[in-house]
């Protein structure tokens, strides 16, 4: 066994970080280490592996020049520009549908994408994004690539964010993944992962375990298997995500704790 130390700043960084009203970017997330332009546009930027799936997915459904990336990493100042210009131009209850509060937007943390038909004319703010052709093909594909769609229709009432087909967040795989399968908006998914481990078994056979541990004073250490292959990722809330890769079946199986 090796002692994996995750620090409470960590808390507030990785894929799987929430972000709304309620929660808003913490410092250390506001502008990620690598940003990399999206879609090949150099002025709109997202955290470099989240730009690099991004690009394979788009490849994937033969969307080159038909997808086109409308707005990626914001810094706050631009938030609250968006915010401010939407408000005099739209007024309140539009703004708050649309606009996230400046210090509460994901694309802040630069996990989001708002992606557009290519068009003559592509609105910022709502962007046209349909569910068929190469749109529908994208919003099909995205899991396997970790993007979810972070806005559904039938969750507005939990993420407080009208439905905003355009909108997509990188999360990883295999949460991507179990948040369709299981119809979890990020804000249902973590109390769902902290109220028992979750075993995901991917439609390529590959086996993950996903374990929540909570944060623990300045430091939380966590016993690991000493050829784990795993990943940590804040919640930006109390504790962190924890993934654990099987190299072989069954290996699982001899992982501390309880798998469901
Ligand atoms: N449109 C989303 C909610 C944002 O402003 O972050
Ligand atoms: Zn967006």
């Amino acid at each position: 066994m090796r002692d994996l130390i995750l620090t409470r700043r960590q808390v507030g960084l990785g894929p799987l970080i929430l972000v709304n009203a309620s929660h808003p970017v913490r410092p250390e997330a506001l502008r990620p280490a690598r940003l990399a332009p999206a879609l090949g546009a150099p002025d709109i930027l997202m955290e470099a592996g989240a730009a690099a799936l991004l690009q394979a997915l788009v490849a994937a459904v033969g969307g080159e020049g038909k997808i086109l990336p409308v707005s990626g990493w914001r810094s706050g100042a631009e938030q609250q520009q968006i915010w401010d210009d939407t408000l005099a131009k739209d007024g309140e209850a539009f703004t708050r549908r649309y606009v996230a509060l400046p210090g509460c937007s994901e694309h802040q943390t630069g996990l989001a994408i708002d992606l557009g038909r290519a068009a003559r004319r592509i609105d910022f703010i709502r962007p046209a994004f349909g569910s068929t052709g190469v749109c529908g093909a994208l919003r099909r594909a995205a899991a396997r690539y970790g993007f979810i769609l972070r806005y559904p229709a039938d969750k507005q009432a939990i993420t407080g964010i009208a439905h905003e087909p355009w909108h997509f967040r990188y999360v990883g795989i295999p949460h991507a993944f179990l948040m369709e399968q299981q119809n979890l908006c990020l804000e249902e998914y973590l109390p769902w992962l902290r109220a028992a481990d979750r075993l995901c078994t991917l439609p390529d056979g590959r086996e993950a375990l996903i374990r929540y541990i909570p944060a623990e004073g300045a430091a939380t250490a966590l016993p690991l298997p000493k050829d784990a292959c795993c990943q940590v990722s804040g919640d930006n809330e109390s504790g962190f995500v924890l993934t654990l890769w099987a190299a072989q079946a069954g290996d699982l199986a001899s992982l501390p704790g309880q798998a469901v």
